[in-house]
């Protein structure tokens, strides 16, 4: 089966993926907003002296009524003072409107807002040493300005406080999404929740729920059971839970918009429907990724009622005026085989698959209109002769953003937000969806609703989901939430670091779950060198995963070494900066913690080495920790070297950067995410003479 997702995406990102990581800088132009954690950063904040103490008389109180979408917030906002702070709050938080009108924290809003795309979200926010206000036009607003405060909670030798503070704040753009695929690994309803909790917390605003693919059918069709009965394995979510789900989301201001993609990536459908495919059946579902063959056929009349009934069905069950169909990757050989097809084309004058693929999203069309939806697809789906009121969402590249933009589509952004890549948060961070040197005019800019990251999940299970999610999908919000300026990346990281263990707080697995797997691997309770070894390493980037002399599949296990590393490591990120300090300006404290992380790598080896002869699932990461060490060890030459201003044998030089370049190379379908900072040093001691292959790991 072919890898075009892989390989066009492999394209699209090799571009971003080597930006040059500078050293972090501390501050940004507003300093105060560097003493602040908040992320995504608010469109202005003015910090004043004077905290508003958090103690047990806390209250909190404003016009909603239980059942109301702010009262739950402000239910919420208690619920995590308290156990953030561990203090025993005197007020009843579930407490009545009325009850608390006058609490220390008041919010207000003018009107509940909707659930659709431009609403407002804007809200503002004061703090004085004996009152909060949050108010907002809409209650929408008012969670938002909830986040925003939880974020400000600090604390100081006195206890806890909220720093007095003004801040007027609103989203540069309108649509910031995170797409979950349900369809590759099934996520139970768990999981949608706590991802639901996330994306409140950096205040992101529509889950795009992916949920058909080649490999499942993962809702429950009253109308058509057989789809999930047969399409599913089992793993489907009931019509109660999707209702479930969507309330979640909606008392959290997040809009669901399901996608149903077709006419490709629908092998599951066929199961059951073997009729309304291209090439004749039977089906089974598929267990390999990559692009199936399978298709619908545009041509069988009997393909439109069947879509009028399923969609209408769903129309119904999701309330979002958008519903997404998908048409990405339809490589169209199952039309090319099929002579009724090529009739078809033939006798409708339509010259290729493209406008076959037009006409079939012409159809589809006229149905979601009829049951009151807007059409949203791939950029696939960009072709001449549909109506300017489809949105289309770029993932192949940003052309099709541009190109539509110019011709009066709206239009969301995912290329550079496929955080299934495995690339830094950088690298999203500053993939802006209209780049300062966008040529789109005013009008134009405005159809650029936003973007989403997108966890595709062929290498993600419940287990893992979460750490591709987070904390990176907190840098895409903030890109897409925050003004473009906003662009410090040594910043953005520093409260990445925060966030990310706000977003364990709330649930989140990100972070330890990684303790559990690495367990699991040792099979005891002593993982400390599997932990280091864990935090030098990332998973192979790019797809690269699929080409590893296995193949994956919806049924292989997730659950190997590279499975609990992160996909970006910490760790290597700051060693990297303080190589290039250390490089920069020779100081001595910088040459003194490069050294003891070396050496911590080093000597790693020898404590990893019981742990692996004890747990046949650990041996192979024996290479890759033996090369640890090893260039370790390297970078603990090179750093003498440079201390005592001697240059190396050119001998020695030349072993070391044959031994990175074996060293950068994937091993356990990982790599060692601290080769290339390993380089720098040795390229520092070797000096220019050094334009060896070491330059081409870096
Ligand atoms: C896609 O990644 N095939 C939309």
């Amino acid at each position: 089966m072919a890898h075009s997702r892989q390989r066009r995406l492999f394209l699209g990102m090799a571009m971003l993926a080597f930006l040059a990581i500078g050293p972090a800088r501390a501050a940004q132009s507003a300093p105060e907003r560097a003493a602040l954690d908040l992320m995504p950063v608010p469109e202005s904040v003015n910090l004043r002296d004077g905290r508003f103490r958090v103690d047990d008389s806390l209250s909190v109180g404003g016009q909603a009524a239980p059942g109301d979408r702010a009262f739950g917030a402000a239910a919420r906002f208690m619920s995590r003072v308290a156990a953030r702070t561990g203090i025993f709050l005197k007020q009843d938080f579930l407490a009545a409107r009325g009850s608390a009108a006058d609490g220390a924290v008041r919010y207000e809003f003018t009107r509940p807002g909707k659930l659709e795309p431009l609403e407002d979200e804007s809200y503002s926010l004061i703090v004085n040493p004996g009152k909060v206000v949050l108010s907002a036009p809409t209650d929408i607003g008012v969670l938002r300005g909830f986040e925003t405060l939880l974020q400000l909670l600090s604390s100081d030798q006195a206890g806890y406080y909220i720093p007095c503070v003004e801040i007027i704040d609103r989203p540069r753009f309108t649509w910031r999404g995170l797409l979950i695929d349900s369809g590759r690994h099934f996520q139970p309803v768990e999981a949608i929740k706590r991802n639901l909790d996330g994306m409140a917390a950096l205040k992101m605003n529509v889950l795009h729920w992916h949920l058909t693919e080649d490999q499942g059918f993962r809702v429950e069709s009253k109308v058509f059971p057989r789809l999930h009965e047969l399409g599913s394995d089992g793993l489907y979510y009931t019509q109660a839970q999707i209702r479930e789900i969507i309330e979640y989301a909606a008392d959290r201001g997040i809009r669901v918009m399901p996608e149903f993609d077709v006419p490709g990536h629908s092998t599951s459908w066929f199961v059951a429907y073997p009729e309304f495919a291209s090439a004749p059946g039977p089906y089974a579902i598929e267990r390999r990724f990559g692009v199936a063959e399978p298709a619908f056929n545009p041509a069988d009349e009997r393909v439109y009622p069947f879509f009028d009934k399923f969609f209408g069905e769903m129309a119904a069950l999701f309330p979002d005026p958008y519903l997404h169909i998908g048409g990405d990757e339809v490589e169209g050989r199952h039309w090319d085989a099929n002579p009724a097809i090529q009739a078809f084309k033939k006798k409708r004058g339509l010259a290729d698959n493209h406008a076959l693929q037009a006409y079939f999203n012409t159809r589809l069309l006229k149905i979601l209109t009829r049951h009151g939806k807007k059409m949203v697809g791939w950029d696939e789906i960009f072709q001449p002769g549909l109506p300017t009121d489809i949105v289309i969402q770029s993932w192949r590249g940003t052309e099709a953003l541009v190109e539509s933009a110019r011709k009066g589509y709206q239009g969301i952004l995912s290329n550079g937000y496929y955080i299934d890549l495995c690339q830094p948060a950088e690298t999203h961070y500053l993939n802006d969806p209209i780049p300062s040197g966008s040529t789109l005019d005013e009008a134009q800019r405005k159809l650029v609703l936003g973007g989403e990251a997108t966890m595709w999940s062929e290498l993600v299970t419940p287990e893992t989901i979460d750490s591709r999610i987070w904390p990176r999908t907190a840098a895409i919000a903030e890109r897409l939430w925050s003004r473009p300026s906003v662009r410090d990346v040594g910043d953005m990281y520093r409260r990445l670091a925060v966030v990310s263990l706000r977003l364990e707080e709330l649930g989140l697995t990100h972070l330890k779950n990684q303790g559990m797997m690495l367990r699991r691997l040792a099979a005891g309770p002593d993982i400390g060198p599997l932990e280091v070894l864990a935090q030098a390493v990332e998973p192979l980037k790019n797809y690269q995963r699929h080409s590893q002399g296995v193949t994956y599949t919806s049924l292989s296990p997730l659950t190997r070494f590279v499975d609990a590393c992160a996909p970006e490591s910490m760790a290597a990120r700051d060693f990297r900066i303080k190589v290039e300090s250390f490089i920069s300006s020779g100081d001595r404290e910088s040459a003194q913690e490069l050294r003891k992380t070396l050496t911590a790598w080093k000597n790693n080896h020898t404590l990893l080495l019981p742990l692996i002869a004890r747990s046949p699932a650990l041996k192979e990461i024996e290479p890759l920790s033996l090369t640890l060490a090893e260039a370790a060890e390297t970078g603990l030459t090179a750093l003498a070297h440079i201390e005592k201003g001697e240059k190396p044998s050119p001998d020695w030089a030349e072993g070391g950067r044959g031994k990175l370049n074996e060293a950068a190379k994937p091993m356990a379908h990982a790599e060692l995410a601290v080769v290339r900072a390993v380089g720098r040093l040795l390229e520092a001691c070797a000096g220019p003479a050094g334009r060896g292959p070491v330059r081409d790991i870096m």
